[in-house]
């Protein structure tokens, strides 16, 4: 019985945090997706359009402020809202916060600490989306 459970526990895991070779479309009909799980999707395809922005030198806009919802959506396992989550995720605003507000010529630099943010609590909680979170650098 409490082997099943962890194997539970574990496909829970997989599921949450291991989608990162399929497309958004194909997790939506495999799984129920999370509050947090779709709003981390749309912070990806946000930041995304920010980069290419920034790249064409375009303006980027204001701050999202949906990206505040990081302090309340639901986590696909309740749990993972630990200290170390909100500590990274007040270190995530700030740092996004400062892409918006920072000076231009320090555009690119902020752009990329702010996604070491994300990249930084991914280490803590959920590894698999990395690699993919990666591809969101300005090199
Ligand atoms: C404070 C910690 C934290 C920060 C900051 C963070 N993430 Fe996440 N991320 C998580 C957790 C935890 C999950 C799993 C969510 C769930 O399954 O409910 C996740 C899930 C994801 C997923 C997978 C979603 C899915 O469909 O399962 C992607 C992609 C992702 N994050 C990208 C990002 C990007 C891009 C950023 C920054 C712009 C970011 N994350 C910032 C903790 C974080």
């Amino acid at each position: 019985m409490k082997q099943l459970i962890i194997v539970l526990l574990m496909s829970l895991v997989f599921f949450s945090c291991k989608q990162e070779k399929k497309e958004p479309k194909e997790e939506l009909i495999m799984y129920q997706s999370s509050e947090m799980a779709a709003l981390m999707n749309a912070m990806y395809e946000g930041n995304m359009t920010i980069k290419n922005k920034i790249l064409a030198g375009e303006s980027i806009g204001n701050f999202p402020e949906t990206y505040l919802n990081i302090h309340s959506a639901v986590l696909t396992d309740p749990a993972d809202r630990n200290t170390s989550f909100e500590a990274f995720s007040k270190l995530y605003i700030q740092d996004m916060q400062q892409v918006y507000s920072g000076s231009k010529d320090s555009l690119k630099q902020n752009f990329n600490q702010a996604v070491n943010s994300c990249i930084a609590c991914h280490k803590t909680t959920c590894t698999g989306p990395i690699p993919r979170i990666k591809k969101l650098l300005i090199k």
